[in-house]
């Protein structure tokens, strides 16, 4: 089975098993973490469900341009249910490394996705590439921890050490702000949140 048929699969229970391990207040608290300095577009990289866009719509209210990426269909389906259907909101199915938007986003999220791409550094410059001069980029990332074997005979996915991830950050181009140790449940042991900001350019224009 490829990673996107068993995401697809998992996609109808991915928002439980994730509330239930504790990853809802997680994502609040990484949320709470972070002070991007405009928030009106954004691009939730490998959404999932869409919990991490969740978390950012209770802090910041809906953005006026929102992206959904992910390679599962199943996964943007249900992410698009789980936020407001008044808003206006673009799902994109395609790998991080096929998508070319048109103009930068203030906000780049991604949540546990680095861990799936064939060179997490590469997909940090993708991510990177994704956001604006000036933005924010908020990840949460798979932590060193036992626990991980168990995932890893499901998923084949990796994990990194905080400084692994801020020198891969720092090599795209992406300066940190805060990294996050989850205080509770699951998140506590095997995530770490992080936020980084692309640093502003002269030649900066908004789109
Ligand atoms: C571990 S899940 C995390 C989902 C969500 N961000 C969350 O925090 O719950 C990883 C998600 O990334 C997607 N994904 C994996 N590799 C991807 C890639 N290269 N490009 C886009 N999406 C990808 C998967 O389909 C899946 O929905």
């Amino acid at each position: 089975m490829t990673l996107q048929e068993q995401y697809d699969q998992a996609a109808p229970r991915w928002a439980t098993r994730l509330s239930a391990l504790g990853f809802t207040p997680a994502y609040a608290a990484l949320m709470a973490a972070a002070a991007p300095r405009h928030t009106g577009s954004l691009c939730d990289v490998g959404a999932g469900s869409g919990a991490l866009s969740q978390a950012f719509y209770a802090r910041f209210g809906a953005p006026k341009r929102h992206v959904l990426l992910d390679t599962s269909a199943a996964m943007l389906q249900t992410a698009r249910a789980a936020l407001p259907a008044t808003t206006q909101i673009e799902t994109e199915q395609a790998l991080l490394a096929d998508y070319r938007p048109q103009c930068g986003f203030d906000v780049t999220l991604a949540g546990h996705v680095i861990e799936h791409c064939p060179s997490p550094e590469t997909a940090l410059q993708q991510i990177a590439a994704l956001t604006r001069p000036g933005g924010t980029v908020i990840l949460a990332v798979s932590h060193p921890h036992i626990c991980q074997i168990v995932i890893w005979l499901k998923w084949r996915h990796r994990w990194f050490r905080q400084d692994d991830v801020c020198a891969m950050a720092a090599r795209a181009g992406l300066r940190l702000s805060r990294i996050l140790r989850f205080e509770t449940g699951v998140p506590a042991r095997i995530s770490r949140g992080y936020i980084f900001t692309k640093p502003t350019q002269p030649q900066e224009t908004p789109c």
